[in-house]
């Protein structure tokens, strides 16, 4: 009988660990004893292989298989699976668990890589859902139900929608609204909640869970919110899905996308995660909202008004562990250097900006140091700078430093994903110098970040104003994925012949 109580893998691998053993199996460390470090040899000892009784994650039958179906009881889903690769794995294995190549696809634009990935790897044809811009522009936020509606309307041949909630910035999209709308004309719906495992414990954030508001298929990162290990993701399906969707295909693509030597201790944090969330995770996110609004007032004694508070007086839902601080025109690259000499480590850094995580791990001890931090990094630079102490920064406005703003225009979509994932296309390429791109089709991604919305993607055409932005972009610092010149004085395009 499953027991909410209980932790099977966890406490079987806990067994283990005390156990005198003799290691004939893999990993070659055979429990740790060569590690000069006793915290290295402790973990070791936590890493096995699939011997006798630990189970097999490609074919589970006993104590991964009821961790997983614990978890599967914990979130109210049909079926859940363990992911050690990430939820990149998760999002690969469902977007081809669940489409063909050639399908047309609603995606978020600013989706992750792994979505990317997906939709090259299977050639399917994305139509962008452009999320409703907030302010500040630069970042991106959520699909509103109007954008979807408008996008179904438009695309009654598309197999499903592909969304992201919360963002990275912890912004919740009306998901409740956005399945309903995708089972009113069956589509199914991906819902990306890399940042959202935590929803699922809290009453003020389970309206946004995806899986609670609808979604076929929910992939979570357990390891950036809950006490899970680095990689430590879970794949839930809905249980209204389990009669839509193939199960055999998923089920084989899952296996496809993940290692066949899963690491048992991401695997026990997950169950532990999980356990932790059910018993604990209400409280622990009591005391976040709490540390959040405490933060906050903090900040702004010192005259930083976070943008979370900004957003939530516009409407939006914000996650309540994540807070983005405006750096008032110091470099935000600048401010993550002098924090990091506090030994104080941020999760994302920006121009004009700082994303924290306020981890449920953490004690609330821990804001004082930046605080602290802050407050001497401003009395120390008033009189050379008096910008820092941004006085503009209490008005209703956000004031971001100069930033560009992406191109409003739709993608020129000259090659789809589908010719794309031709192996021609990969040998076919030649670099082209920024100033002769006009015209030209990208043969990689660009990707300015924040706001991580792609502004280009393979096989679209370049315009001026690609170019226009990209020149800006690179005079306001910003940082770019997925170019292989990263200096930005060129890009890989394709061969006109080939076009
Ligand atoms: C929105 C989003 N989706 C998916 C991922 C991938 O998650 P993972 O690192 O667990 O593979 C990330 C990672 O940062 C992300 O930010």
């Amino acid at each position: 009988m499953l027991n909410q109580q209980s932790r099977p893998l966890y406490e079987h691998l806990r067994k283990h660990t005390d156990e005198q053993t003799v290691r004939y199996h893999i990993p070659g460390h055979a429990g740790g004893a060569m590690y000069e470090l006793a915290s290295w040899q402790e973990i070791a000892k936590w890493d096995v292989t699939e011997i006798y009784g630990m189970d097999d994650l490609h074919s589970p039958n006993s104590v991964i298989k009821e961790a997983q179906q614990l978890a599967a009881k914990a979130y109210d889903a049909g079926k859940s699976y363990f992911l050690v690769n990430g939820t990149s794995s998760g999002l690969l294995a469902s977007i081809h668990g669940l489409f063909r190549r050639g399908d047309t696809v609603l995606v978020q634009r600013n989706a992750h890589k792994s979505i990317y990935n997906a939709l090259m790897l299977l050639g399917l044809e994305p139509q962008y859902l452009m999320p409703e811009p907030i302010e500040p522009e630069t970042i991106a936020s959520v699909v509103t139900p109007s954008i979807l509606k408008t996008a179904l309307d438009r695309y009654p041949e598309a197999k499903g929608v592909i969304i992201t909630s919360p963002t990275f910035y912890g912004h919740a999209a009306e998901v409740a609204s956005l399945s309903k709308l995708c089972h009113e004309c069956n589509k199914l719906l991906i819902v990306d909640e890399a940042h959202g495992a935590h929803y699922n414990f809290h009453p003020q954030l389970k309206p946004y869970s995806a899986l609670r508001s609808g979604a076929d298929i929910v992939v979570q990162s357990f390891h950036k919110t809950l006490p899970a290990l680095t990689m430590g993701s879970i794949l839930h399906v809905n249980t209204r899905a389990l009669g839509k969707i193939d199960m055999e295909r998923l089920d084989y693509y899952i296996s496809v996308f993940q290692t066949t030597s899963p690491s048992y201790v991401v695997m026990a944090s997950l169950d532990f995660a999980r356990h932790w969330g059910v018993h604990a995770g209400e409280a622990a996110i009591d005391k976040a909202i709490t540390r959040k609004q405490q933060l906050c007032k903090q900040l702004q004694q010192i005259g930083i008004v976070p943008w979370d508070s900004h957003w939530e007086q516009s409407g939006l839902a914000i996650d309540p562990l994540k807070l983005t601080i405006p750096t008032n025109n110091i470099n935000g690259k600048m401010l993550e250097q002098i924090l990091a000499s506090e030994q104080i480590y941020i999760e994302l850094v920006s121009a004009d900006h700082i994303l924290l995580l306020l981890g449920l791990g953490m004690e609330q001890a821990a804001d004082e140091r930046l605080l602290n931090a802050l407050i001497k990094l401003i009395d120390s630079s008033r009189a050379d700078n008096p910008k820092l102490n941004n006085p503009k920064a209490n008005n209703s406005k956000i004031c971001t430093t100069d930033y560009p703003q992406l191109p409003q225009q739709s993608p020129i979509v000259a090659v789809p994903f589908s010719r794309i994932s031709q192996e021609i296309y990969q040998e076919s390429t030649h670099r082209v110098l920024l100033e002769q791109c006009i015209g030209n089709v990208i043969a990689e991604f660009v990707i300015p970040y924040p706001p991580g919305i792609p502004l280009l993607c393979p096989g679209e055409q370049i315009t001026k104003e690609h170019i226009d932005y990209i020149y800006k972009a690179k005079k306001a610092d910003i940082h770019f994925q997925g170019v292989t010149d990263t200096t930005l004085n060129s890009l890989k395009c394709y061969l006109k012949e080939l076009l």
